[in-house]
């Protein structure tokens, strides 16, 4: 079955989840090691849909196998910021589905956001080419960033403004 994007609804919360916890458990990409418990996953959820953020989700069938989301910072001073993150199941990547959904998460967050930002570790070679080819641009490096299954790893900090 061919993989769709659109957006996130209430019921993806346990897929989503699944997808999450995937990704995570992996321990080389993203902060956490695992995903929250399921009913974190609605309230976030909930929580990103009152606040009008976006959030895609690619999906095979009925099975989340990637998510894209932007979520604005809540800090008046900084709410024209918003931060990416993004994910895909093992088996789904190196095809150019990320490609697709990054394409897509920008294109719903035009003219919504002066600039996004995203974060990732230095040795995510596809997150590098991906947000490079994406318009993103590198702004900082944290050092020791993270403690993954491979060592520690730097975080690169890349943004893309959005106006102008
Ligand atoms: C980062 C991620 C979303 C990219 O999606 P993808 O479908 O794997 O990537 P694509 O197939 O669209 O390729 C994107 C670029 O990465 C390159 N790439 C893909 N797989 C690669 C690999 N294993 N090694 C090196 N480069 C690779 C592609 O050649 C392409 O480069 P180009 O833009 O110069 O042509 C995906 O790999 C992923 O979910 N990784 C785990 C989670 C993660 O890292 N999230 C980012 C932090 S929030």
């Amino acid at each position: 079955m061919p993989v769709k994007i659109r957006a996130v609804v209430l019921t993806d919360a346990e897929s989503l989840r699944e997808c999450w916890d995937a990704v995570a458990q992996e321990r080389r990409y993203i902060y956490s090691y695992e995903a929250p418990p399921v009913s974190d996953v609605r309230t976030a959820l909930r929580g990103s849909s009152r606040k009008k953020n976006p959030f895609l989700v690619a999906v095979d069938g009925d099975r989340v196998v990637g998510w894209a989301s932007v979520s604005r910072a809540e800090i008046p001073s900084l709410s024209h910021n918003g931060h990416l993150t993004m994910g895909l199941h093992q088996e789904y990547r190196g095809t150019g589905l990320g490609t697709k959904l990054a394409a897509e998460i920008l294109k719903v967050s035009r003219g919504r956001f002066d600039s996004l930002t995203c974060c990732f570790f230095s040795k995510n070679k596809p997150a590098r080419r991906l947000s490079k080819r994406m318009g993103f641009v590198l702004c900082g490096r944290e050092k020791k960033f993270g403690k993954l299954v491979y060592g520690f790893d730097d975080q690169l900090v890349m943004q893309k403004l959005m106006r102008g």
